[in-house]
């Protein structure tokens, strides 16, 4: 059923073995004159017999097809620069500049630097924080609301899974959608194996679907996929669309080491994906034996159960709200133990696991957190108002533009801010520009500063408690 040509990696090595003279980029020549180990001799550019990503007509054709057949699309095509790249492609696709779009609240700051480069006129829907401080999944009968409101929305842009692991129910979200004609983009970036269990966003009918395959599958960082569903509205148009805007937002040097990772990791789950993820399932069942005793940390689906749509429970996500350790400060215990852990907050550590960990990493996992577990001691903490609801004032693009000053945190309060504020990661934007600073945010980013989250702001003084605020339009 594949394409049974030579694989990419393979042409590339085969290549590299020849004695060809290189007058073209890049400029190392394919000599490794550094004396490292970085793979210069397959790093080529767009030589004879290797295709043009963005007229794709040989071999990287092929591989195109082979990720297509792979993920069931109309079409699938590489992103060189990291789902990033997708999301800022696919929503130019569906939106012209000051067009309305309805995007989660949640959504990764790139949904939100594709509202300000296209100045869009965003309807943002609201987070609902559970109990434990963990953003829950998209409330279908507010976003109903909200599409009845803007039925001249242009898309619908949003998460799923989160970081944490969250899934919404895309089935009931794209019949919505598609029955106001409006198309839904997923932004499935950590769920790039989900469709090995027929959970992806492309199994319930989303329109556009990015995968930031670095994230969960054996791939190099910065590679991702982006796909057209056969189930999306006006798919041929949609495709011409998302290949014009891809090229848009991608490397016009498309890296073949980048791309040669996308097709190597394609031919992997194709021949063993399903079974290492069974495996994998496996030995998270077996993990689940092993944490089941613990008496203070709580891990999301694991000894205690989740109460979202749906959960991908290769996120292992401790949480600390029973006891008396913040979830940055469980991060650097575990650290102890040489485990490094993806992401802490003030009351959670998120543990990625993929394909490529065995049992013995897990049980690895699964004894520190017993040992750790062993020296807390009960303490309830109060639930956390993550992201807070966003007042707009004006839209991200005229803020951007607009005058600002620094100004202290103790004074900002009911000032327009002139930047984003995210911590990162997981990058989802606490302000962000033209938006109101109420007391309530203030707050949050005093208690994520105490708490040691790491955050991020466009100025950089985040860490003096200083932000940019707009002049004119003031208290
Ligand atoms: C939800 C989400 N979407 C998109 C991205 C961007 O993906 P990439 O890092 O592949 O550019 C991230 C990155 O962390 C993310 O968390």
């Amino acid at each position: 059923m594949y394409t049974l040509i030579m694989r990419l990696y393979e042409k590339l090595i085969k290549y590299s073995k020849k004695d060809i003279v290189p007058f073209h980029m890049p400029g190392h020549k394919r000599k490794n004159i550094l004396k490292s180990n970085l793979p210069y001799e397959i790093d080529i550019t767009e030589i004879d017999g290797f295709d043009n990503l963005y007229k794709a007509e040989g071999i990287l054709k092929d591989c195109l097809q082979n990720l297509s057949r792979l993920y069931k699309t109309y079409k699938s095509y590489y992103l060189v620069n990291g789902g990033t790249s997708g999301i800022l492609a696919s929503i130019r696709s569906f939106c012209n500049i000051g067009d309305k779009i309805i995007i989660a609240r949640n959504s990764h700051k790139a949904v939100f630097n594709a509202v300000e480069l296209l100045n869009l006129d965003a309807k943002i829907l609201d987070a609902d924080v559970d109990k434990y401080g963990i953003v829950k999944e998209i409330d279908v009968c507010r976003l109903s609301k909200l599409v009845i409101e803007n039925k001249d929305a242009k898309c619908i842009v949003i998460t799923s899974p989160t970081y944490d692991g969250v899934l919404s129910d895309i089935k009931q979200i794209v019949d919505l959608a598609h029955s106001f004609k409006m198309p839904v983009i997923v932004d499935e970036a950590h769920g790039a194996h989900l469709f090995l269990e027929n959970k992806s966003a492309l199994n319930y009918g989303a329109d556009v679907v990015l995968n930031s395959l670095h994230k969960t599958l054996p791939s190099l960082t910065q590679t991702a996929v982006m796909h057209v569903s056969n189930f999306a509205l006006d798919k041929d148009n949609v495709s011409k669309k998302i290949e014009r805007n891809i090229s848009l937002f991608c490397s016009s040097s498309p890296s073949y080491v980048l791309m040669s990772s996308i097709d190597e990791c394609v031919s992997f789950l194709e021949k063993k994906g399903k079974e290492y993820y069974l495996r994998l399932k496996s030995n998270l069942e077996y993990f689940k034996t092993k944490v089941r005793n613990l008496k203070h940390l709580k891990i999301i689906g694991y000894n205690t159960p989740h109460n979202y749509f749906n959960f991908d429970n290769t996120k292992i996500v401790i949480l600390t709200n029973f006891c008396n350790l913040s979830g940055t400060q469980l991060m650097k215990k575990l650290r102890k133990y040489n485990i490094e852990c993806e992401m802490a907050s003030v009351t959670s550590v998120l543990c990625l696991t993929s394909l490529c960990d065995g049992r013995r990493e897990l049980l690895y996992l699964a004894r520190a957190l017993l040992e750790i577990d062993k020296t807390l001691i009960t303490k309830q903490k109060e639930i956390i108002g993550v992201l807070p609801k966003i007042e707009m004032k004006l839209s991200i693009y005229r803020a951007s533009l607009l005058k600002k000053s620094l100004v202290d945190l103790e004074n900002i309060q009911n000032m327009v801010c002139g930047e984003f504020v995210y911590a990162y990661p997981p990058g989802i934007p606490i302000l962000i520009p033209g938006q109101k600073v109420t007391s309530e945010i203030i707050d949050y980013i005093k208690l994520l500063k105490a708490g040691r989250v790491i955050l991020v702001s466009s100025s950089q003084e985040i860490d003096n408690m200083r932000l940019q605020a707009l002049d004119k339009v003031g208290k």
